[in-house]
C-alpha cells in the first residue's frame, strides 16, 4: 500500500493527491483521505478502485482542507477491495482518523475485545480494529500521541501506521514496523511517505525513520521517538531523484518510458564504478578485501523479475569470480534451513528495498552471521539499510508494475560485482576484465538499437492479439530470459506463457506444440557461442517440424535460423554474457504490445501491486 501524510500550510488535498498519484504503484485497489475540514471536523472520501475513481468523488463532493491530512492507495489484504474496507477508517466518535499499510496479525483478539465492548466495525479489516483502539486511547488519556504509542505497542504484525485526530489539528503520528516509512522535510511543512515519491515534488529533504520507532510531525517540527517515546536521534538524506523523473512524460505509459531509459539505467549503473579500466564498487571494497577473498559461496536471493535478474547474474559471477553461485526465491530461502556459514554472502536484489519476503531473508541471513549485499534501486530503502553494503542500481524511478530498467540494471550490477570479487580474488584475468569494461562501454548504444526493435514487435503483436498461449526457449543466460519474458506477458497481457530451458525441451514441454503455437526462441551467437548456437538450431528445427510458429531472436548476421523461423528480430553483437541485457528488450515491448492490443492496463495490471510489504 501506498502511505502519505501531510501538515502545512498549502492545499492539503493537493498535496495528499499528488502523493498519492506517485505512490500509486505500490497499489490501486481503493483509495481514500481523510482531512480536518473547515469545521474542524474530519472529513473522509474513499473509494474502490484506482485513484481517479477517487478524484471523481472528491470533483463530485469536494472538502476543502486546513492543513492536516493523510491519504492511502491500497492493495487489498484483510478484507476484498470495497468502499467501505478502503482506508482512511475512523475511531468510534469519528474524531480520528487512521491508514495502514501491512497486517496485524493479533487483529482477532482485538476486535473481539472491542466487540464485547460493544464497539461496533463497519469493514472487514484489521486497520479499522486498530483505528478504534487508538479512538478509545484517545478518548481516555486525551492525548493522541500517549494514545498511538499505548496501541501500537499492543500489536503485532507488520505495519506502518499513521493517524490524526480532530482536537488536535496540525499533527500527524506515524509508526513503523517492518513496513516502510520516511519523513520528507519541508518548508514550513512536513510530509509522511512510504516512500519518497509521496513528496519528492515538494521537498528532497528527508529522513528514513528506523523500525520500531513513531514519528510525529507538525509544520514547524519533526519528532521521532521509539515506542516507548523516549526521543532518537536521525539524520537527513538529500533523495537523488528528481520529480520529473517520475512523470510519464509524453508517454503513452510509465513502462514504455522506462523500457526506453534502459540505455542510460545501465550506463548510470556503471558509472563511477570503473577506475583505471577496472571494476571497483568502494561500497564492497568497504567489507575489506580480505573478507571477499573467504567467501566460498554466493547465494542470491529475490523474487520475479529481480530472482531472474540474479539468475543471469549468477552466470556471471561464476564464471568471474569462480565462486559458487545460486539463486533462491527470497521466500522459499528461510524455509529449507539453508546451509550457511561466515564465508556465505547472501547478495538480495529488489528494486523496492522493501520487498518484505526479501526482507525477511535477508534478515534472517544477517542473523545467521552471513555476509549481506544488497543490489537495490531505491536509496534508504529498508534492505540496503540492513545489509553490510548496498550496491544501487541507478535506475530512477521505475514506476509501471512491471519492471523493464530495474532489471536490466539490476544484472548490470550483479556483474559488476562478479567483476569485483574477480579482481579482489585474482581469478578474473587482464583480458576477460578489459573485454568486460568494453562491452559495457558499448552497451548503452546497443540497447538504444534493442529499443528499436519497437516498431517491428509491435506489429507481430497486432498480428498476435489473440494468442492465448506464448512459449519461451533460452539457454544458458538466454535461460532466465525466457522465463522473463513470459513473466512479462502473464504480469501485463494475462496471457499463459511459460519459459523453458531449451535443452529440457524435449524431456516434456515438446507436447505442449502444436499447430501454431508462438515460440519464442533467444538464439545464442554463433560467433562467440558456436556450441550453443548449433543446439539452439536444432531446437528450433524440432518445434518447427511439430507446426510451431518462431520468432527467433538473433544476432544481426546470423543466418542459420532463417530457414526454420517465421519471424527474425536482429539485435546487435554482444559477447553472450552480455546478451541478455539486449534480449530482453523486444520481449518487453511484446509484452507491453499485447497489453495494449487487449485494452489493459499496461501500468497498473490486476491484483499486482509494484512492491509487495506483505509476506
Ligand atoms: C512484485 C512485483 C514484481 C517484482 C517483485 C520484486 O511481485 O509485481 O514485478 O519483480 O515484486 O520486487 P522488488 O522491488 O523486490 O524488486
Amino acid at each position: 500500500c501506498g502511505i502519505v501524510g501531510y501538515v502545512g500550510p498549502n492545499d492539503t488535498v493537493e498535496a495528499l493527491l499528488n502523493g498519492l498519484r506517485r505512490l500509486e504503484y505500490r497499489g490501486y485497489d481503493s483509495a481514500g483521505i481523510a482531512v480536518v475540514d473547515e469545521t474542524g471536523g474530519i472529513s473522509v472520501r474513499k473509494r474502490s478502485g484506482k485513484l481517479a475513481r477517487l478524484e471523481e468523488l472528491l470533483a463530485e463532493n469536494p472538502v476543502s482542507a486546513t492543513g492536516t491530512g493523510i491519504g492511502h492507495t491500497r492493495w487489498a489484504t484483510h478484507g476484498g477491495p470495497t468502499d467501505v474496507n478502503a482506508h482512511p477508517h475512523l475511531g468510534d466518535d469519528g474524531k480520528l482518523a487512521l491508514i495502514h499499510n501491512g497486517i496485524v496479525e493479533n487483529f482477532a483478539e482485538l476486535r473481539a475485545e472491542l466487540e464485547a465492548d460493544g464497539v461496533e466495525l463497519v469493514s472487514e479489516t484489521d486497520t479499522e480494529v486498530v483505528a478504534k483502539l487508538v479512538g478509545r486511547e484517545v478518548a481516555e488519556t486525551g492525548d493522541l500521541e500517549t494514545a498511538f504509542r499505548n496501541v501500537v505497542k499492543r500489536l503485532h504484525g507488520t505495519f506502518t501506521l499513521l493517524a490524526m485526530h480532530r482536537d488536535e489539528p496540525g499533527k500527524v503520528v506515524s509508526a513503523r514496523h517492518h513496513s516502510p516509512l520516511v519523513v520528507g522535510l519541508g518548508d514550513g511543512e512536513n510530509f509522511l511517505g512510504s516512500d519518497v515519491a509521496a513528496f519528492v515534488s515538494a521537498t528532497r529533504r528527508a529522513v528514513a525513520v528506523d523500525e520500531d520507532n513513531i514519528a510525529v510531525i507538525t509544520p514547524e517540527e519533526v519528532r521521532i521517538t521509539d515506542f516507548d517515546g523516549n526521543p532518537v536521534e536521525y539524520s537527513e538524506f538529500e533523495v537523488e531523484w528528481d520529480a520529473d523523473a517520475a512523470d510519464k512524460g509524453g508517454w503513452s505509459s510509465f513502462m514504455a518510458k522506462e523500457i526506453n531509459e534502459q540505455p542510460e539505467a545501465v550506463e548510470n549503473t556503471v558509472r563511477g564504478r570503473v577506475v583505471d579500466g577496472l571494476v571497483d564498487i568502494p561500497e564492497l571494497s568497504a567489507l575489506g578485501d580480505d573478507r571477499l577473498r573467504e567467501i566460498d559461496r554466493i547465494i542470491i536471493i529475490a523474487c520475479g523479475t529481480a530472482s531472474y535478474a540474479g539468475q543471469v547474474g549468477s552466470y556471471a559471477i561464476e564464471q568471474w569470480a569462480r565462486i559458487p553461485v545460486e539463486v533462491q526465491l527470497s521466500h522459499e530461502f528461510r524455509y529449507r534451513d539453508p546451509v550457511l556459514s561466515d564465508r556465505t554472502m547472501v547478495i538480495s536484489v529488489s528494486q523496492s528495498g522493501e520487498t518484505m519476503d526479501t526482507l525477511m531473508a535477508v534478515k534472517y541471513a544477517i542473523e545467521r552471521g552471513v555476509t549481506t549485499v544488497s543490489v537495490c534501486n531505491t536509496q534508504s530503502a529498508t534492505i540496503p539499510r540492513e545489509s553490510d553494503a548496498a550496491v544501487y542500481t541507478h535506475a530512477g524511478p521505475e514506476v509501471a508494475v512491471a519492471s523493464t530498467k530495474a532489471f536490466t540494471a539490476q544484472i548490470t550490477a550483479l556483474y559488476l560485482i562478479g567483476l569485483h570479487l574477480g579482481r579482489v580474488r585474482g581469478t578474473l584475468s587482464a583480458e576477460a576484465s578489459a573485454e568486460a569494461v568494453q562491452q559495457f562501454a558499448e552497451l548503452p548504444e546497443k540497447m538504444r538499437e534493442a529499443v528499436a526493435t519497437h516498431e517491428q514487435i509491435a506489429q507481430l503483436a497486432h498480428w498476435m492479439a489473440d494468442t492465448r498461449s506464448v512459449l519461451f526457449l533460452g539457454r544458458h543466460v538466454g535461460y532466465p530470459i525466457a522465463l522473463e519474458g513470459a513473466l512479462k506477458l502473464k504480469e501485463i497481457a494475462y496471457i499463459h506463457a511459460e519459459g523453458f530451458a531449451a535443452g529440457e525441451l524435449k524431456h516434456g514441454p515438446i507436447a505442449l506444440i502444436d499447430h501454431g503455437q508462438p515460440v519464442f526462441v533467444l538464439v545464442p551467437s554463433p560467433r562467440t557461442a558456436p556450441l550453443m548456437h548449433s543446439k539452439v538450431v536444432s531446437n528450433i528445427q524440432e518445434i518447427r517440424a511439430r507446426g510451431a510458429r518462431v520468432i527467433a531472436i538473433v544476432e544481426v548476421g546470423d543466418t542459420a535460423v532463417l530457414p526454420y523461423a517465421d519471424d527474425v528480430i536482429r539485435l546487435p553483437l554482444a559477447d553472450a554474457l552480455f546478451e541478455p541485457l539486449l534480449e530482453v528488450v523486444p520481449l518487453q515491448w511484446f509484452a507491453l504490445e499485447l497489453s495494449t492490443a487487449k485494452g489493459l492496463d499496461v501500468d497498473q495490471p490486476r491484483n499486482l501491486a509494484k512492491s509487495v510489504t506483505v509476506e
